[in-house]
């Protein structure tokens, strides 16, 4: 696959994105000393630990070793491979990547997830042109009814599917995509038992509303019915590049409202998000109408530490508050709760009371935990009930993995509900213990061998100043190397600087290609901080480092070979003895040889 790209391309991609900018499109980050700072998005974190390097233009988790550059971030963030990594960039800094000479195969390199973002941005225009259109008048009056402005219209791409069969798919037929492309997408239905003609469009007479990834993409669509009509939304089925419960509806659009205000507005429908938005309030997101999720906590967290979630008053908005809650806890995710007065969703409550008072409402949210414990756990009353009470606070406090937070919570379920704290965690305790006997957790395998400092210290060396490398090479050093991985990492950096035109290897891929273990955790360490070598001192210090490598090798070859010299002369065999002894001559003029 890589091999469709050239590498110059490549090249040039790398070269013009800027790792800070592209990384702070997907996490906050905080300037400190010459790097970034922000929380992790590959793991959770209450300390930032992630750093992004500007002069390297490379990323590094001390947290969980993660860690590469602008390319190496992206595929591993979402699950992109090496070429639509380098295409999704090529398209944001303008590289085009030359397609003339593509054949039918190798358009076929576009993986199924690029081909179906593609079709669906072509819906999204279709769709948009659709409600634009005369016959999109009567769907344009359900948006005025619904106070929905022309500039949400627009952000949001709002369009409609026209009522027909085939509308969508004979458009997109006539840019050359294939009925069953379009139904990978989504888009369309196969009727069972019948051929390509046998394909129909999937939203007909639907309000079009794109979901998009945090990137823009459109990744799915839900459609609403205008008048009254079964189901109320129909929604593009789970395909490729979409997962329910991996993306959140609108942050693409609120994003950086999210980042300013510090927090995110978390509500259930894309009406509520886009009325919310039209108000002026426009840190928001929605989920989609499904549960929230896992994913959908370390998505929000990755822009704001904080999120306001909005609740109904009903048994079902309480469950929903108590598994959220779990939620945010396992997350590190500040959560605080807005109750709307009964029978309200956020959109008519923005329309009826306006801006402020909606804001009011956000700003007196209550911590989440607290609302849990008082409303939710304490708030039905009776005696009798406390077994059930404790019971189910039981329950919800096992589930909350960090101990810290554990704690925390016995402490506080204890003071409210006025239980004994110690009765509170033995049962707290009972219930783990069973927990973990049943769960065991995986192992990875991982190398874990400490390398020896000086070879990793000349490692460095070559990688900060590929033009000591030859050098290296002429020293004959390598040799010398006892610790496996860095021996062979650093042959590869001989051989690469060795070819012809000597093209300096590009050394944070090739580290960050290592096994996990403590190399490659300590090469990524040195490679993330400031490079130590000051020019005045880089001489002395490469010679030195060579040849204390150098002198450590003769050294450990020496107590080998006393040890069997000792061995040899116990069993009286002279031969060997002496042939030892020669050995030991030599070494010790191979290393007068040397100084
Ligand atoms: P309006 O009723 O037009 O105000 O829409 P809404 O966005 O406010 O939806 P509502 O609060 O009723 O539901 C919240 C979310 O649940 C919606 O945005 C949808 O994502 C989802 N949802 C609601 N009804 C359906 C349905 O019938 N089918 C599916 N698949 N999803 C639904
Ligand atoms: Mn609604």
């Amino acid at each position: 696959m890589k091999g469709s790209i050239p590498e110059d391309k490549i090249e040039e991609v790398r070269r013009r994105t800027d790792i800070v900018s592209l990384i702070g499109e997907y996490v906050t980050l905080k300037k400190a000393g010459k790097n970034f700072l922000g929380l992790c998005p590959f793991h959770r974190e209450k300390t930032p630990s992630f750093t992004v390097s500007p002069d390297k233009q490379m990323f590094y988790c001390f947290g969980c070793s993660e860690g590469g550059n602008v390319f190496s971030f992206l595929m591993k963030l979402n699950h992109l491979t090496f070429p639509e990594a380098i295409r999704h960039l090529a398209g944001k800094v303008g590289v085009v990547i030359p397609e003339r000479s593509m054949s039918p195969e190798e358009k076929d390199r576009y993986t199924l997830g690029e081909q179906i973002r593609r079709v669906n941005g072509l819906a999204a225009e279709y769709f948009v042109r659709a409600l634009q259109s005369p016959a999109g008048e009567g769907a344009r009056e359900y948006l005025r009814k619904r106070g929905i402005e022309a500039e949400a219209i627009s952000t949001f791409r709002i369009g409609l599917a026209p009522e027909g069969w085939r509308h969508l798919l004979d458009f997109l037929d006539k840019k050359g995509i294939p009925p069953k492309l379009v139904e990978q997408a989504g888009l369309a239905i196969l009727r069972a038992g019948e051929g390509e003609r046998g394909h129909y469009d999937r939203f007909r007479g639907r309000l079009m509303i794109p979901i998009e990834d945090v990137d823009g993409h459109v990744i799915a669509f839900g459609g609403r019915v205008m008048g009254a009509g079964e189901p109320k939304y129909m929604n593009s089925p789970e395909s490729p590049v979409y997962t329910k419960g991996n993306n959140l509806f609108g942050l693409s659009r609120t994003r950086e409202a999210i980042r300013q205000a510090g927090f995110s507005l978390l509500v259930e429908g894309y009406f509520d998000l886009i009325a919310l938005w039209g108000a002026g309030i426009q840190n928001v997101v929605a989920t989609l109408g499904t549960a929230l999720t896992r994913a959908q906590v370390d998505l929000l967290r990755r822009y704001a530490p904080r999120v306001v979630a909005v609740f109904d008053p009903d048994e079902a908005g309480r469950k929903a508050l108590a598994r959220s809650l779990e939620l945010f806890l396992a997350g590190n995710v500040h959560a605080k709760a807005v109750i709307l007065p009964d029978g309200h969703d956020p959109d008519d409550f923005v329309r009826t009371r306006g801006r402020e008072k909606t804001e009011e409402l956000v700003a007196r949210a209550v911590p989440m935990v607290d609302y849990y414990i008082e409303e939710i756990l304490g708030g039905r009353g009776t005696l009798e009930e406390d077994r059930d009470k404790l019971r189910e606070a039981v329950a919800f406090i096992a589930r909350i993995e960090d101990a810290v937070e554990r704690n925390l919570f016995i402490k506080k379920v204890a003071e409210k509900l006025n239980f004994d704290q110690e009765v509170l965690k033995a049962e707290v305790r009972r219930v783990l213990s069973h927990a973990t006997a049943s769960q065991v957790e995986p192992t990875r395998r991982k190398s874990v061998r400490e390398p020896d400092h000086l070879e990793l210290g000349l490692i460095h060396m070559m990688l900060e100043c590929p033009e000591r490398i030859p050098a290296v090479a002429m020293s004959g050093v390598m040799a010398c190397f006892t610790t496996e991985e860095l021996r062979s990492l650093g042959e590869r950096l001989l051989t690469a600087a060795g070819k012809e035109g000597g093209a300096i290897p590009d050394g944070f891929s090739l580290v960050n290609g290592l096994e996990e273990g403590p190399v490659r955790a300590k090469l990524l360490d040195l490679l993330m901080s400031e490079s130590p070598y000051q020019e005045e001192w880089m001489d002395r210090l490469f010679a030195d480092t060579l040849r204390k490598i150098q002198r450590k090798w003769y050294k450990e070859r020496h107590r080998m070979l006393k040890a069997q010299i000792v061995k040899a002369d116990e069993a009286g065999n002279r031969e060997l003895c002496d042939g030892l002894l020669r050995e030991k001559e030599r070494l010790l003029q191979e290393e007068k040889g040397l100084a």
